[in-house]
């Protein structure tokens, strides 16, 4: 705290003091400069009275007497000789010229006054009168003027490093806290602090750090789980295959082995898929020919389908845009999830729509299934989450699809929503 508050008033008070200082001589001195011929007119009638004073020899004394005439007046006399006066390297080359011509020649005095001197006549030594007194005041007013404005200056500094160097510390503090591992922290400043926009940023940071290792060991703990339960299947039977004496019955279990194999082998694609996303490079968009992307994709759809043996109808878009600018391998596997989806929920059709406006393309895929509960309809975009009543082994899969939907809907910088379709069920809409 010390150190910053040293550095910034070292910053900001010494160059402040060195043009309040340069301000105050230059204005010395141009005052100075204006009243020259005025103040050299009325150093020669101090010279006269000095002169006149010193050349009185009625007077017993006439130096004593210039001695008490500096006392009241609090100006120092005094006689020099001429050379002296010339080496005085305080004076001008041009005073010197008026001071050997036998003229009022003055210099400035650096604490502030002047210094008048003047050849006395017929000698070649100088009368030299210097004012003290009331210029070693205009010092003292000027070191307290400057001391007055250091302490101001000190106190407005303090205020103002106080707050700021409490929230850096706390900025900091809260940094090597996430650094050690600790999400849950997050930085306090203080309301309208010049650091609030970093600390809201770090908090937004901590906050999706925390939210991602919090996914990461869900996702973790899903995968374990959802592995173990084709796996028990699979183990299972495998010992009644083992044990049955009947080759119908083995050949049955060995059926339904294959399906357990099988759902473990999408699940490991899905969770690949979804990885790969994560890794992806960035998104560079491709025109694609829609109408090829979206007969594929309802192709596909219709086989699977047909070997499920459900009856639905699948409509295609109409007033298609003749390319989309999209990456056709991750988009038509999107797709292909949400159709899939909407053709196991839907009682008799599926419609897809493309709506395309300048850059912005939505696809829709509506259904006339039982729809899905608003409240439901976030969470079933997080990996393995679905509704209740889907988990069997006919109805649902492994709760992936939709997970896959939106990482690459995201990726494309766009987003994937669910709402309600105008057909009764569930609209699904992937855009970009
Ligand atoms: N069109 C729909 N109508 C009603 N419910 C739906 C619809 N689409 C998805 N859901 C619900 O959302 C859940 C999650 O869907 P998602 O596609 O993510 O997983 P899944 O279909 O169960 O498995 P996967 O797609 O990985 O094989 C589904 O289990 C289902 O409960
Ligand atoms: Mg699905």
């Amino acid at each position: 705290m010390l150190r910053l508050f040293f550095r910034l008033y070292l910053f900001l008070m010494l160059p402040a003091t060195a043009a309040f200082v340069l301000f105050m001589y230059v204005t010395d001195q141009v005052m100075d400069q204006m009243h020259i011929e005025q103040s050299r007119a009325r150093w020669a009638g101090s010279l006269e009275r000095a002169e006149r004073i010193l050349n009185d020899t009625r007077v017993p004394d006439s130096e004593g007497r210039l001695k008490l005439v500096e006392e009241t007046f609090r100006i120092e006399h005094s006689i020099i000789p001429l050379s002296q006066a010339m080496n005085d390297w305080f004076m001008s080359p041009a005073e010197k010229e008026r001071l050997r011509d036998g003229a009022v020649a003055l210099r400035d005095r650096p604490g502030g006054g002047q210094v008048a001197l003047r050849k006395l006549k017929g000698s070649d030594r100088v009368l030299r009168i210097e004012s003290i007194g009331a210029f070693e005041y205009v010092l003292w007013y000027y070191a307290i003027i400057i001391a007055l404005v250091t302490l101001a200056m000190c106190a407005i500094l303090y205020r103002w490093a106080k707050p700021l160097w409490r929230d850096v510390e706390a900025l900091k503090a809260a940094t090597s806290r996430v650094g050690e591992g600790d999400f849950g922290v997050r930085a306090q400043v203080e309301r309208g602090s010049m650091l609030q926009p970093i600390a809201s940023a770090f908090n937004v940071m901590a906050d999706r750090v925390q939210a991602l290792v919090r996914s990461h060991s869900d996702l973790e703990q899903s995968v374990a789980h959802e592995l173990r339960t084709p796996l028990a299947q699979l183990k299972f039977d495998l010992e009644l295959a083992r044990s049955s004496p009947n080759p119908e019955d083995r050949e049955r279990r060995y059926v339904a082995m294959e399906q357990d194999v099988l759902a473990l082998e999408e699940l490991v694609n899905e969770l690949l898929l979804l990885a790969s996303l994560r890794e992806a490079p960035p998104y560079k968009p491709m025109a694609i020919a829609a109408t090829v992307l979206m007969d594929d994709v309802i192709r596909r759809a219709k086989d699977e389908m047909r070997a499920s043996g459900r009856d639905v109808a699948i409509e295609a878009p109409r007033n298609l845009p003749e390319n989309l600018s999209c990456d056709a391998k991750y988009l038509s596997r999107a797709l292909i999830n949400v159709v899939r989806n909407a053709a196991r929920y839907a009682k008799t059709r599926v419609a897809l729509t493309v709506e395309s406006a300048g850059p912005r393309t939505v696809i829709n895929v509506d259904d006339d299934g039982p729809g899905i509960p608003p409240n439901d309809r976030e969470r079933l975009f997080e990996p393995f989450t679905r509704l209740e009543g889907a988990r069997d082994r006919e109805s649902g899969g492994v709760g992936l699809g939709l997970a896959i939907v939106r990482s690459v809907a995201e990726w494309h910088g766009g987003e994937a929503r669910i709402t309600d379709s105008p057909l009764g069920g569930a609209r699904v809409s992937i855009s970009w």
